[in-house]
């Protein structure tokens, strides 16, 4: 029988890979979970997709999204309310009886001392294992498209990444392969009340990473490590919000000190193949950096 699969967070990074992969596979039924419906168009055009809008802050929004889904990958967007969006989501999917919630987390969120990023990620975890349905926890290092969509800009008009993350190596992952893995536990057996700690094949610094991006598009890029509080002047003046702020220096605080390297087999466990390395993600996504 065709099962449905709900995306929650579908047009954003990993939410529409996720979509994208699904929808290549028979006998599923995807819902494209969007927030803005002139951003969900481009899923309309992937076969057997249907897009469904949904507001996590409004309940009200969410049953039609939920109603006969069978599992449900749940991806909720970096933002101070997260845990309360997921709380209602978890909420919805219990009322309608889904089986199976798989949620994109963050690599760390079960550590001690986590910061605050990881300590949002765990209290979702947290409802979720309480509910009572069950899930898979996928535990995401930071991903290689934060360049795409984050450093871009820089890269293009100065060759220049400006970040606080100092000599810090990152296992970086690619988006594609947390989604692989997202597809490979929806669609297989045996994965509920698991949690795979999802990484790159290596960690690397963000030196290296602009020494990547030039040696693949032969345009010179460096990296500039910004002073903390620098880094800190720069955000206010781009608005930011005070947690948004204090959560990114956090993280960054974290690869400066040597505490994201951690490298993982679980993408190829999984999927049968080896994760994307950064060389292979700029190659690909070369024209976004030049
Ligand atoms: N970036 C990283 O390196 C990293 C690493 C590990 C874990 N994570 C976690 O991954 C998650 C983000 O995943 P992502 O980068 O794939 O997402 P993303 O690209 O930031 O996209 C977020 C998605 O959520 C939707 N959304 C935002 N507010 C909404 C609302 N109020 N109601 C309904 N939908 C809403 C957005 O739609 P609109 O664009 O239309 O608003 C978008 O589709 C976060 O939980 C983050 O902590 C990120």
């Amino acid at each position: 029988m065709q099962q449905t699969i709900l995306v929650t967070g579908a047009t954003g990074t990993v939410g529409r890979e996720v979509v994208k992969q699904l929808s290549m596979l028979d006998g599923i039924r995807v819902r494209a979970g969007v927030h803005s419906v002139i951003k969900g168009e481009n899923l309309r055009r992937l076969p057997d997709v249907e897009v469904v809008e949904m507001e996590f802050t409004d309940p009200g929004s969410l049953h039609a999204a939920f109603t006969h889904a069978d599992k449900v990958f749940l991806v909720t967007p970096f933002s101070e309310g997260q845990v309360e969006m997921a709380r209602k989501l978890v909420d919805e999917a219990k009322k309608t009886g889904v089986k199976h919630i798989v949620k994109l987390s963050a690599l760390g969120a079960g550590a001690k001392d986590a910061i605050q990023l990881c300590r949002w990620h765990r209290e979702i975890e947290r409802y979720i294992e309480q509910s009572g349905i069950p899930y898979t926890f996928l535990r995401a290092a930071s991903f290689m498209q934060n360049f795409e969509n984050y450093s871009a800009p820089t890269i293009k008009s100065e060759g220049k990444i400006y970040m606080p993350a100092g000599e810090g190596k990152v296992s970086y992952i690619d988006a594609r392969d947390i989604a692989a893995v997202a597809i490979a536990v929806l669609t297989g057996d045996g994965h509920e009340s698991k949690i795979y700690d999802l990484t790159g094949p290596e960690a690397i610094s963000v030196g290296e990473v602009a020494a990547t991006i030039s040696l693949v598009t032969g345009k010179q890029v460096d990296f500039v490590d910004v002073p903390e509080e620098a880094a800190m002047q720069s955000m206010q003046q781009q608005e930011m919000p005070d947690w948004m702020i204090h959560a990114l220096l956090e993280l960054y605080g974290q690869q400066r000190a040597g505490n994201s390297d951690l490298v993982t087999n679980c993408v190829e466990e999984l999927t049968g193949r080896k994760p994307h390395n950064f060389r292979q993600f700029v190659k690909e996504y070369k024209e976004c950096f030049v």
